[in-house]
């Protein structure tokens, strides 16, 4: 191998790694080198040459691509059928103008960037949802409070506001510079100001480029076309196998119990919801379900959990599942200790062995003993701890492991090697897992796990949440504790209308009705979140057979943040306060679905804005019009959590239960329109619990809604096409507008 280096201006021959001879710069060389450059594309920049991968998308190979990256760790495979529905796509003719180079052992990307882009997407970012100006040193952490790359889920995929994203497939620590770092060549040169003085003076001048740098010779990248954002990221996850569809119960309500917690606690914590008359589909058990932990034996504590399988079968056959907590460390207490131990890597983890997942014989270890004691026995999921960081619990970067992988490589692919292996299990058994983790990466969206960590700030966690719409992954802003009742009841309703509705009260055993003067209101937006599973699961059945994400991002909203002016109003910020809102940013409302928009409350809040995207906006509660392309202040409440249906919104809401409905159940089901135009709702359907929908059994359900003589508006159900069954019957329409609105 020969490689140049551009700064000494000499050049290093490379026999295996071993022998490195260096000639000095001199004439003769200099000439011979820029043939040498010239024949191997090093260090100079040459375009990127993209091949056709698939309907709208395109790939590259620069320099030599490692034999590891994000999405074979994950295992993704794309979705060709459901991608060819969304049809093609021009390429982005701008994207020619992509560069690389590959220098000293790294590798520069520079795309083109134009004036009015903005980015979105660039990890699990907790503070910001415009990415553009901002540089990420993209790193598998557990969030540290600032957007800097270090997060959960440091997917390096951005989406551009023109309608194509990117996806570098490395495993390596990226560094990203979105939009910053301005050339001397740049297209679009800054004009010069003098600082001393002209006030427009800009401390950060824009710049016509993203750049990245890959600490590796070479990669592989990916360039997703779409007419919006929303298509951007649809082929995304299709190409990633589609997004997950949770079993039914997994969108039920769940708790976490504490540490110690014995079956008997359990069983006692169980009745106890029902006797509150509040929903209850699984119990997270934490760390003390094993004999020892951490680091993790795996296996069942005798002393609390003495009939482990008798156990899991009484809750089961009371309706209630059962998730487990690890973290991957093993014990030297676990029965699979010796065995696994040629397997694991140079250094522990809380004193525990890591094994090299990326090996045949340790995910077999793993298997069989996971299958036999937690599977076979009635085991419903696990939530993965501890795979993302900090860096002085973790293995270090220098730590090493058998199958030749880098620490830095193992950490950024541990969270998808564990949820991917786990996934297996349950696929192998027909049962559907919904469960935790707490790193993941590209290639996650078929995945059937949402990210949660340990940070506690309510708003930062809805910004994530919109976030995770960009980057294939779901997040839960999980409820822990709260100092006040008003607090408690904001962070429940929030929890409701997020991809799992999760109370975590592993460290003081906090209970939905500890706050009794807001128990009310927090049963009532757990049964609401009950009654909206139907909607709620089709929105997911779109995240798998269209990609489209369950919880949006608002400018994933078609026309959200167009240049157009919504109806009526001026382009002008000062008087358009609706433009002069999205350019700010709108990180703390979001879509769950097609059809409804949530913006929740924070605690200290008796107002807030929410900004209606354009077309007419419905009252969820009420059905009374609330507005359209204008940014409007409400007074909620604290009963309530603020909800807006779009115009010729259904929403199809079952009886609220206390827990998720069964796969023979047969059910009535409310529908409810909104506002004045005709509407549809393909609603999905399955037996919520194996993947027998992957053989096509499944239906889909058109309810409509459709106008007559004026203003009169009648509902209609077709029932599916392919002669599949749905769990629904009894229609009962709800026109929750007054029609002559
Ligand atoms: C943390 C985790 C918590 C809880 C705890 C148990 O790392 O984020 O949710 O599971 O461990 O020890």
């Amino acid at each position: 191998m020969i490689l140049f280096d551009e700064f000494t201006g000499s050049i290093s021959y490379n026999y295996h790694m071993s022998k490195n001879i260096k000639i000095q710069h001199c004439s003769i060389c200099a000439i011979w080198l820029l043939i040498v450059m010239s024949a191997a594309g090093f260090a100079q920049e040459s375009r990127v040459v993209w091949k056709p991968v698939a309907a709208g998308i395109w790939s590259a190979r620069v320099g030599t691509p490692e034999s590891i990256d994000l999405l074979k760790a994950a295992g993704a495979e794309p979705r060709t059928q459901a991608l060819a529905k969304i049809g093609a796509a021009a390429f982005p003719a701008l994207l020619h103008k992509s560069k690389a180079r590959v220098s000293r052992g790294q590798t520069h990307l520079r795309f083109p960037l134009q004036e009015d882009e903005q980015l979105y997407g660039l990890g699990l970012n907790f503070k910001h949802v415009l990415q553009r100006k901002r540089i990420f040193n993209l790193h598998v952490d557990h969030y540290g409070g600032s957007d800097n790359g270090r997060t959960h889920a440091p997917v390096p995929f951005y989406v551009s506001s023109s309608g194509y994203g990117i996806l570098i497939n490395s495993a390596h620590y990226l560094t990203v510079y979105a939009g910053t770092g301005l050339r001397k060549d740049s297209e679009r040169p800054a004009k010069i100001k003098d600082r001393n003085t002209d006030r427009t003076w800009d401390a950060q001048p824009d710049s016509d480029s993203v750049e990245v740098l890959i600490p590796a010779k070479g990669v592989e990248i990916f360039l997703f076309a779409g007419r919006s954002p929303m298509e951007v990221v649809q082929r995304y996850n299709l190409f990633n196998g589609g997004g997950v569809l949770p079993p039914k119960w997994g969108l039920g309500f769940t708790q976490r119990v504490p540490t110690l917690f014995s079956s008997d606690d359990v069983r006692k914590e169980v009745d106890a919801f029902d006797e509150h008359g509040f929903p209850l589909d699984f119990v997270g058990l934490e760390p003390g379900w094993q004999s020892k932990s951490y680091p993790c034996t795996f296996d069942w504590d005798k002393g609390r959990f003495p009939d482990p399988a008798g156990f899991a079968k009484e809750m089961l056959e009371r309706g209630v599942r059962l998730n487990l907590w690890l973290n991957p460390y093993i014990s030297p207490d676990s029965p699979i200790y010796r065995e696994i131990k040629p397997d694991t890597g140079s250094h522990t983890v809380w004193n525990g062995l890591v094994p090299d997942l990326t090996l045949a014989r340790p995910q077999r270890i793993f298997k069989q003993f996971f299958m036999k004691t937690h599977l076979d026995i009635g085991v419903s999921g696990y939530k993965i701890d501890e795979v993302d960081g900090y860096d002085n619990w973790l293995w270090p970067d220098v730590a090493s492991f058998p199958s030749g992988l880098s620490g830095e490589q193992m950490r950024q692919i541990y969270g998808l090697l564990m949820q991917r292996q786990t996934a297996d299990w349950f696929h192998q058994r027909n049962q559907r897992t919904y469960g935790l983790v707490r790193a993941s990466n590209a290639g996650a969206s078929a995945l059937p796990f949402v990210i949660y960590n340990d940070y506690y700030d309510h708003r930062d966690f809805i910004t994530a949440l919109c976030n995770s719409s960009f980057i294939g992954v779901l997040w839960t802003p999980e409820v822990r504790a709260s100092k006040t009742a008003e607090e408690w009841l904001r962070r429940m309703q929030s929890v409701c209308f997020s991809p799992m509705a999760m109370l975590n009260a592993w460290a003081d055993g906090t209970k939905p009705w500890t706050f009794p003067e807001v128990e009310r209101q927090v049963k009532e937006v757990a049964l609401l979140r009950m009654r909206l599973l139907p909607y709620i699961y089709t929105a997911f059945a779109q995240y798998h057979f269209e990609g489209k994400p369950p919880v949006r991002a608002m400018y994933l909203v078609e026309g959200f943040a167009d240049k157009s002016a919504p109806a009526g109003g001026k382009l002008d910020s000062t008087a358009n306060p609706y433009a002069a809102a999205i350019r700010q940013e709108v990180k703390d409302q979001f879509m769950l679905g097609d059809s409804l928009l949530v913006a929740p409350m924070f605690a200290g809040q008796s107002s807030r804005k929410v900004i209606l995207p354009q077309g007419k906006w419905y009252d969820f509660y009420t059905g009374d019009y609330a507005g359209g392309g204008e940014v409007i202040e409400i007074k909620p409440g604290l009963d309530r959590i603020p909800l807006y249906v779009r115009d010729g919104g259904i929403i199809p809401l079952i009886p609220g239960a206390l827990r998720s409905p069964g796969s023979n159940e047969i059910l009535p089901l409310e529908i409810r329109h909104y506002g004045v135009s005709e509407g549809r709702f393909n609603l999905y359907d399955d037996d919520g619990v194996t993947f027998d929908y992957e053989n096509g059994k499944y239906s889909w359900t058109t309810l409509s809604v459709k106008k007559s003589g004026g203003t009169r508006a009648a509902g209609e159900v077709t029932q599916p096409a392919n002669g599949q069954r749905s769990h629904y019957r009894d229609f009962k329409w709800a026109f929750m507008t007054n029609q002559k609105n």
